[in-house]
């Protein structure tokens, strides 16, 4: 009896002594040393701690306590830390390796200004717990992985200011738990796919600054949890759904510099929670509706280089806070209300409209 205790004490005994030192999965080491090896960081020695078994233990590797797999991969060329001000830069790409590290919950290269290649397409199909997938600052080329969607559990999909092309996967609107999405400054095109208002999670919607065209989705206004939506600086065309003033949670809607048309739908003015919004340099035309509340609070509202015509809504003046205001470079006619917000506004706010009249700028005759 004494004998047969003992001998399974000396079985497990091995277990023990490893699980302080839970040493990483060997293949998923090998896969680190291939995506080490497809990277160049000349100057911060972030690699320099990769080597020996324990891949576990390495510079911005994490691993899952119980399995030892490697669950994160979190590598940021500018340090959130303010002591390590030094910001690195990294040549090279992203091996198709990191596809072998199929327990990966995190993977973020961010801001390493250089790194260049395409997303490897694998991803999608590779690493089903993938969570965030940051690759923001980069040289990254080529599309999004076309099967995009199959990343059921991923909330925070960041490729901003890279050179990605090719279209917005139509899989794209299937990321069930999606929450924040940048893809801001890249080359993408096409169109944004009319199913987007599946993506429920959503709560920031950044496309700026590519060249999408089409309209916007009327299934976005519908969107339970979107509260910031920046479509800036595309061709995008037609008109601003009015769905999207019916929503709660909005709060930033950034529209400027594009082609839409149509007239603003009175829904988006008198929609309460939207705080910022910057429908500057389109061909947005009819008359600004007047219908403003004790309810509205704009700390910026920018509806300058468009076609607007009609008065200067008075309902303003019972806006509870509007900070910034630009109306400028429209045809709007009259005089412009008195009282706050506007004894507070320089001319500026006012300029190059057709015959708008009264303080700051000259007075009605
Ligand atoms: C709105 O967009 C225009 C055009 O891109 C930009 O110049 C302006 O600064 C923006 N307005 C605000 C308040 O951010």
């Amino acid at each position: 009896m004494a004998s047969r205790l003992l001998f399974s004490l000396l079985l497990l005994l091995p277990l023990f002594a490893g699980a302080g030192a839970a040493t990483c999965n060997p293949s998923d080491r090998e896969a680190l040393l291939a995506i080490r090896d497809a990277l160049k960081e000349p100057f911060l020695g972030v690699f320099s701690s990769w080597t020996g078994k324990d891949c576990c233990k390495w510079y911005a590797v994490g691993c899952d306590p119980t399995t030892g797999r490697v669950a994160d991969l979190s590598l940021r060329g500018e340090s959130e830390d303010p002591i390590l001000t030094r910001s690195g830069i990294m040549t090279g790409r992203i091996s198709p390796s990191v596809c072998r590290l199929t327990a990966l919950s995190t993977l973020i290269l961010a801001d390493w200004k250089q790194i260049s290649g395409p997303i490897p397409s694998c991803i999608p199909s590779s690493l089903p717990s993938l969570r965030i997938l940051d690759l923001i600052g980069n040289r990254l080329s080529g599309p999004l992985p076309s099967n995009i969607g199959l990343l059921r559990h991923l909330t925070v999909l960041n490729v901003a200011d890279n050179q990605i092309s090719g279209k917005i996967p139509r899989s794209l609107p299937f990321l069930s738990s999606l929450m924040h999405l940048d893809l801001s400054n890249n080359l993408i095109s096409g169109s944004i796919p009319r199913n987007f208002g599946n993506l429920h999670m959503l709560s920031r919607a950044l496309l700026a600054r590519n060249s999408l065209r089409g309209s916007i989705p009327i299934s976005i206004g519908s969107m339970p949890r979107l509260a910031d939506l920046d479509l800036s600086r595309n061709h995008i065309s037609g008109q601003i759904p009015a769905t999207l003033g019916s929503s709660r949670v909005l709060s930033s809607l950034i529209l400027d510099s594009n082609r839409i048309s149509g007239n603003i739908p009175a829904s988006i003015l008198k929609s309460q929670g939207l705080g910022i919004l910057n429908l500057s340099r389109n061909s947005i035309a009819g008359e600004i509706p007047d219908v403003f509340t004790a309810r509205s609070y704009f700390t910026a509202l920018d509806l300058s280089f468009n076609r607007l015509r009609g008065h200067v809504p008075r309902t303003l003046s019972s806006a509870t806070y509007v900070g910034h205001l630009d109306l400028s470079h429209n045809h709007l006619c009259g005089p412009i209300p008195t009282g706050p917000p506007f004894d507070h506004l320089d001319a500026t706010s006012f300029a190059k409209n057709d015959c708008l009249c009264g303080s700051p700028l000259q007075s009605c005759v």
